[in-house]
């Protein structure tokens, strides 16, 4: 929907009078009316890295998720102060693992006799108590984008990796990208007890993926795969590895929200993409491909928005903007220190994989 014009001044106005004081990251599946005020646009992975990159930003405004915005405050100096439009831009896949579910399952990693053998490698949709968890016990950050780094440097470390919170990253990436099976994979479902494994299961694993998923990327379906290709002969589908295993290895081409931009980028004028990822990205790339005669769809009509990135809409970031322009400081998020401390631990081993 077109951006209400008097919105769009105020929004304006408020960046002016900050100046360099503020800086706006707008993640890839945010709404157009907010990604035009972004200073930078990314995936999680390139925001991270830009979030750290302005020491002299005193004001960082995430557009983006919870997780994201705890990353940023953790990467980037005690002094700067990130901000969150909506507060209730949480992510469905971050909430699936608790700090107690995750301590309780390192107990029955332990009690299997398997713990010193595992190295946990967490998605950055994660909370800071979970990047911290994994800092503490010898792990990395990983996001889509450098997945399979993540595990080759985890492999290198221990026999067995613990991947959480999202199985379908954790499960594409060990079969797509490193050759094992299906069978090197067990699910640990932190609602049952044990895990829903025994300890023979735990042992004979090399991948134990923690039992989470998006709820977006989840819903693209193997039908929708098989019906896009019947309705556009000669479709190329390009999906997201949150998707479940069955639709990433029916697709052509597999990768971040970043490379599905470069892609398309470098996609021939003329020819036919199907894309299995948010939908606000989707409709932009679509928008602005067309001309260049790239014809893109969406994979799957049934799928929606991202409800938590749609909440961080032009009014919130209005209010964020006005707000810190007035000097008040509103929907900060701030890590505290100890955990802060283990999670970039975890994050720095991110950003130094090769
Ligand atoms: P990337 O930004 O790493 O592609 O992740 C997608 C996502 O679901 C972010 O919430
Ligand atoms: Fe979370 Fe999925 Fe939304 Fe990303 S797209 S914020 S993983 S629910």
């Amino acid at each position: 929907s077109p951006s209400d014009p008097d919105l769009v001044e105020r929004a304006r106005a408020a960046k002016e009078k900050l100046g360099d004081k503020v800086f706006v990251l707008g993640h890839h599946y945010q709404r157009d009316e907010v990604i035009q005020f972004a200073d930078v646009t990314g995936d999680s992975f390139k925001l991270a890295r830009d979030a750290a990159a302005r020491p002299e930003a005193e004001y960082i405004v995430f557009c983006g998720v919870h997780f994201m915005a705890e990353s940023a405050d953790i990467l980037t100096s005690d002094d700067q102060k990130v901000v969150l439009p909506d507060l209730a831009a949480g992510c469905s896949m971050a909430d699936m693992a608790t700090a107690e579910q995750v301590a309780e399952c390192w107990d029955v990693l332990t009690e299997a006799g398997v713990a010193e053998q595992v190295v946990p490698v967490s998605y950055m949709n994660s909370s800071a108590d979970i990047k911290a968890f994994t800092g503490k016990h010898g792990g990395t950050i990983c996001t889509s984008s450098n997945a399979k780094r993540a595990l080759d440097w985890a492999f290198e470390q221990g026999e067995k990796v613990l991947f959480l919170p999202d199985q379908h990253l954790g499960r594409n990436t060990a079969v797509r990208d490193m050759g094992m099976s299906l069978d090197d994979c067990v699910v640990y479902n932190p609602h049952k007890p044990n895990g829903g494994l025994t300890a023979d299961e735990l042992r004979a694993a090399k991948m134990i993926l923690w039992r989470g998923h998006c709820s977006v990327h989840g819903r693209f379906s193997l039908d929708s795969v098989d019906d896009v290709r019947a309705r556009i002969p000669g479709v190329n589908v390009l999906v997201h590895p949150e998707c479940k295993h069955e639709v990433v290895a029916a697709a052509d081409y597999v990768g971040s929200t970043e490379y599905i931009i470069k892609t398309l980028e470098a996609a021939p004028a003329g020819s036919k993409w199907a894309i299995g990822t948010e939908l606000n990205l989707v409709r932009r790339l679509a928008n602005r491909f067309a001309p260049e005669g790239k014809e893109i769809v969406f994979l799957d009509k049934t799928v929606c928005f991202c409800s938590t990135m749609n909440r961080i809409d032009l009014p919130h970031l209005v209010w964020a903007l006005e707000s810190l322009a007035e000097g008040n400081l509103v929907n900060r998020i701030e890590v505290d220190p100890e955990t802060e401390a283990f999670a970039k631990l975890a994050l720095e081993r991110m950003l130094a994989l090769p």
